[in-house]
Order: C-alpha cells, then sequence, then structure tokens
C-alpha cells in the first residue's frame, strides 16, 4: 500500500518513512530540500535496505501538487511533516510561516478532497497547549494563544483539517507532539540542524562534540525543582511508530470520530539540567555550560498525559531518555567523522 511522506527526508518524516517500511508500506517522500538533503534517502535504504520513492516538489506550487496527485492515484494515505518548525525564526518571518505551513496543507487536502483520499495524519505540536494550566496535559486541555506564528500555524492546521472533516468523507489524525529527541540506532539518519541548533539536544551534542564552545542554560529561575524547565523528550522512533499506529487505526476504520487528537509523549518530565546529567551519563564526557537568563516564550514545566494514545492507539513510548542521548550522542559522532 502506497503512503505519501511530505516533509519526508526531515528529522520525524525520515524516522517516520523507516518505520512505515519495516511494515510493508510503499513509502512516496515529497520534500522541498529547505531544510533537509537527498542524503537522508541513503540512510533509509541503509536500515531498511528499500530506498523510498522521492519527488522534490515545493508544495507551495499548486500545480505540482495537483499533478502529483494525478500521477499518484493509489496512494492510501498521507502523512503530512512538511513544515517550517523554527519558533524563533517564525516569530521574525511571519508570513512565510503562514504561507509555508498553511498553503501547501490546504494544497495537499484540496487534492486529497479531489481525488476522494481520505486518511490524513497531521504533524502537530504540544505549543498548542501554551502553558498548560493543569499538568500532565491531556488532549482536553484548553488550546491557549501561543505567542509564535509557529505555533499558530499548528493550531490553524488543525482547525482546518477539523472542518474539513465535517464535510467530506477526509478522516484524519493530529499528533501532537512533545519533545523530540535522539536518532535511529544505526546512526544513519537523525536530527541535522542547519546553522545554530535553537534546540536543547542538538545544541548539547554538537557543545559535547566541540562545534560550539558552551551550552547556554536558558534560565535556573523557575518554579521547578532545579529551577530550571522541564519538557517531555520523546524518542523520535517511538514518535515515528505511533504514526505508524495511527495510520493503520484509519485503514482499518477504527477511529471513533473522523478528527482524532493524540498526544504523544513519554508522560514524564525532565528538566534541562536533568537532560544534560543524562548526556554526561551516557557520553562519559562532562558538559559545558552556562546558566543564561531566560528565553522569552518558554513555559515553564509541559509533559504529556499519554493515556489516550496508550489505550487508544495501544502505544507507549518504549525508550528511555538515556536511550535518546546515546543514540544523539553516536549520530553527531558519524556525521561529524
Ligand atoms: C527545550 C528546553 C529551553 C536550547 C520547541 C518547539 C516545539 C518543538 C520542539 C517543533 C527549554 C532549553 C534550549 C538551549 C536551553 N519544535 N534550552 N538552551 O522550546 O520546548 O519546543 O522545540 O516541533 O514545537 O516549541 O524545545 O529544545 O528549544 O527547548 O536551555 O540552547 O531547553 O529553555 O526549556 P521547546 P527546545
Amino acid at each position: 500500500m502506497k503512503v505519501l511522506v511530505t516533509g519526508g527526508l526531515g528529522y520525524i518524516g525520515s524516522h517516520t518513512a523507516v518505520e512505515l517500511q519495516n511494515k510493508g508500506y510503499n513509502v512516496v517522500i515529497i520534500d522541498d530540500l529547505s531544510n533537509s538533503s537527498k542524503d537522508v534517502l541513503n540512510g533509509i535504504k541503509n536500515i531498511t535496505k528499500i530506498t523510498p520513492e522521492f519527488e522534490e516538489i515545493d508544495l507551495k506550487e499548486k500545480s505540482k501538487v495537483q499533478d502529483f496527485f494525478n500521477r499518484h492515484k493509489d496512494i492510501v494515505g498521507v502523512i503530512h511533516f512538511a513544515a517550517s518548525k523554527a519558533v524563533g525564526e517564525s516569530v521574525n518571518q511571519p508570513l512565510m510561516y503562514y504561507e509555508n505551513n498553511i498553503s501547501t496543507l490546504i494544497y495537499v487536502l484540496q487534492e486529497m478532497k479531489k481525488l476522494n483520499k481520505q486518511n490524513f495524519i497531521f504533524s502537530s505540536s504540544c505549543t498548542v497547549y501554551g502553558q498548560a494550566d493543569k499538568l500532565p496535559i491531556n488532549e482536553d486541555a484548553p488550546i491557549k494563544i501561543v505567542e509564535s506564528p509557529y505555533g499558530n500555524t499548528k493550531q490553524i492546521g488543525e482547525e482546518i483539517i477539523k472542518d474539513l472533516c465535517k464535510v467530506s468523507s477526509l478522516k484524519a489524525v493530529a499528533l501532537r507532539y512533545f519533545n523530540p529527541v535522539g536518532a535511529h540506532s544505526t546512526a544513519e539518519i537523525g536530527e541535522l540542524p542547519l546553522g545554530v541548533p535553537q534546540n536543547l539536544v542538538p545544541y548539547i551534542t554538537q557543545t559535547g562534540i566541540g562545534l560550539r564552545e558552551k551550552l547556554s542554560v536558558f534560565g535556573d529561575d523557575y518554579p521547578t525543582e532545579d529551577g530550571t524547565c522541564i519538557r517531555d523528550y520523546i524518542h523520535v522512533v517511538d514518535l515515528a511508530k505511533a504514526h505508524v499506529v495511527a495510520l493503520q487505526r484509519l485503514l482499518e476504520e477504527k477511529s471513533t470520530s473522523n478528527f482524532e487528537v493524540f498526544n504523544l509523549g513519554t508522560g514524564k518530565g525532565s528538566s534541562v539540567l536533568d537532560v544534560i546529567e543524562s548526556f554526561e551519563r551516557v557520553s562519559n564526557t562532562k558538559l559545558n555550560y552556562k546558566i543564561a537568563k531566560r528565553r522569552e516564550g518558554d513555559v515553564v514545566a509541559a509533559y504529556a498525559d499519554t493515556t489516550k494514545a496508550n489505550n487508544e492507539l495501544d502505544w507507549k513510548a518504549e525508550l528511555t531518555l538515556d536511550d535518546a542521548m546515546l543514540s544523539a550522542w553516536e549520530w553527531e559522532q558519524k556525521i561529524r567523522n
């Protein structure tokens, strides 16, 4: 069965392509290579021995999207990762984010509707909750006004999909990721941040390998046990497997409504210092870091209530923070050699 993975050469997309192939799906990847590289195709092939079909398409080009779907009428489902995802960048370039993240979603949905394709999985984010009032965060937590255009594109994206599901045969699942970290155990694929990493874990591994001089810990005066922010760091392979399970749910028509939402996390909160300690433990190196001032827009704490995904998707994160930090470190060493 043929599955389209948009943004499939990206971090989560490539790990999902591997897990789909492991389950026997025929994967077709669309990527515009704006934040990834064609080399990732080799990484996927080195893991699964199958090179996914790939087309370099900018999904903002509506005619190209139409042409693609006309040539791939046998697609059984779409997993839509393609989007820009740097929170800070989105604040400075709102129009680029709204155009890239929203118009591409609309063009893909339009073609699915035309072809009466119904199975759609949307890459969403726990960012939609802002600073939740209650922890752990479940799917009924109120959607808060988010500060970044990036987070807003995820909220708007979910609304667009939900509205379409009401008046068409589309059946969709929005997966709200907490903090994806780590790399494939083969070190064939992993996170490839362009430029200075915005996220904590790639900054840690680049500091560990000497690419960065020192990690700045953005604030240790938060109302948490050690004063640093708490997040739910989920191994990217666990996250990828959840996408396959969600697709199978749609294909087997087990959804309980046309539009479903699942939080994907481990259910465990870890502080920044916990992550640093994990890295030092698994890499057997001391990390060079300093305490710096808070980063604008950071929430104090966010970690998932995983009950719904555990029960309804029959999926549970199995890998630990140490597994994630070790795989991230092995990946960093691999790409720097
Ligand atoms: C984690 C913690 C920082 C860097 C964002 C997006 C989310 C998703 C994941 C796309 C925070 C601290 C970080 C550093 C630090 N992105 N930190 N020094 O902000 O929780 O989530 O990335 O889908 O949608 O919002 O992740 O890794 O940037 O930060 O101290 O150099 O690490 O303050 O507490 P975040 P992050």
